[in-house]
């Protein structure tokens, strides 16, 4: 179950076109109070099913490092890691951070580094800060990338502004594996917004070979969001991969 409607209040203010500055930063505050609130049911006990189906698609040598953008308190850290996987993280809520390290009994060593407190242990380290600060330098030696729930966590002009500082961040030739949520965006505000195949190519397409590996319907074991009036609910499994020569 996804439950993001559970706990979400819509606000109506979020994601309005020609306004990115101040949308982004209404977007941080937005997500802080999410957290200050535990309103995060967004967050998924278990290890995500599509990450462990469809990570193999990603052919990535065990030892290589892995970037998960926008990572709240994601189990599925530790499932990449026990996978051979050095992890890197990235999420702009202490509190995530801070449980994400406590609720797995990992005492993480923390610094501060720019704009970002560092926190790491055992293979795995979290940048507690925005996105879209980073730099190339904090993503050298990147080989993969796990995004789930990070487009359709963003207005729709912050997810052009995501995927441009993606690219511009990660080095030559990584991998993504992609999921993402789609329903008819009439019929409910976000977030979780609605991100459909069409839009992931537009976004992605110019860079990477965009390959579709996967649909699941989820309204059924999902009725919250049909209470909403959801008549459609699917999440999809991409890989985003360098375009053969
Ligand atoms: C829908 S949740 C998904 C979390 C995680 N990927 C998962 O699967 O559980 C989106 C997360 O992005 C974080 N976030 C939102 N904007 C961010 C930003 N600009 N920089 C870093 N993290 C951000 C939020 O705090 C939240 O934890």
């Amino acid at each position: 179950m996804l439950g993001y409607v559970a706990q979400s209040k819509p606000n109506p203010a979020r994601g309005r076109a020609g306004d990115d500055l101040h949308g982004a930063s209404m977007d941080r505050e937005f997500w802080l109070e999410r957290w200050q609130r535990s309103e995060i049911g967004f967050h998924q006990q278990e290890i995500n099913a599509h990450l462990q189906d469809y990570w193999a698609h990603l052919d990535l040598p065990a030892g290589s490092r892995v970037f998960v953008p926008l990572c709240g308190k994601s189990r599925d850290l530790l499932w990449l890691r026990a996978r051979g996987h050095t992890v890197l993280g990235v999420e702009l809520s202490s509190i995530a951070v801070h449980d994400f390290f406590a609720e797995n009994a990992l005492t993480p060593q923390a610094a501060r580094q720019g704009a970002f407190e560092r926190c790491k242990a055992d293979g795995l380290e979290i940048l507690c800060g925005d996105f879209f600060d980073l730099t190339p330098q904090h993503l050298q030696g990147v080989a993969g990338v796990y995004d789930r729930a990070s487009l359709i966590a963003l207005p729709p002009e912050l997810r052009v502004r995501y995927a441009e500082h993606s690219a511009t961040i990660l080095p030559a030739g990584v991998c993504t594996l992609l999921v993402t949520m789609e329903y008819p965006q009439g019929e409910m505000s976000g977030p979780p917004f609605s991100v459909g195949e069409d839009e992931v190519r537009r976004l992605y397409a110019a860079r990477y070979a965009v390959t579709h590996l996967h649909t699941k319907d989820i309204l059924a074991e999902n009725p919250r969001f049909r209470e909403r009036g959801l008549s459609a609910l699917r999440e999809k499994v991409y890989r985003l991969a360098v375009r053969a020569v």
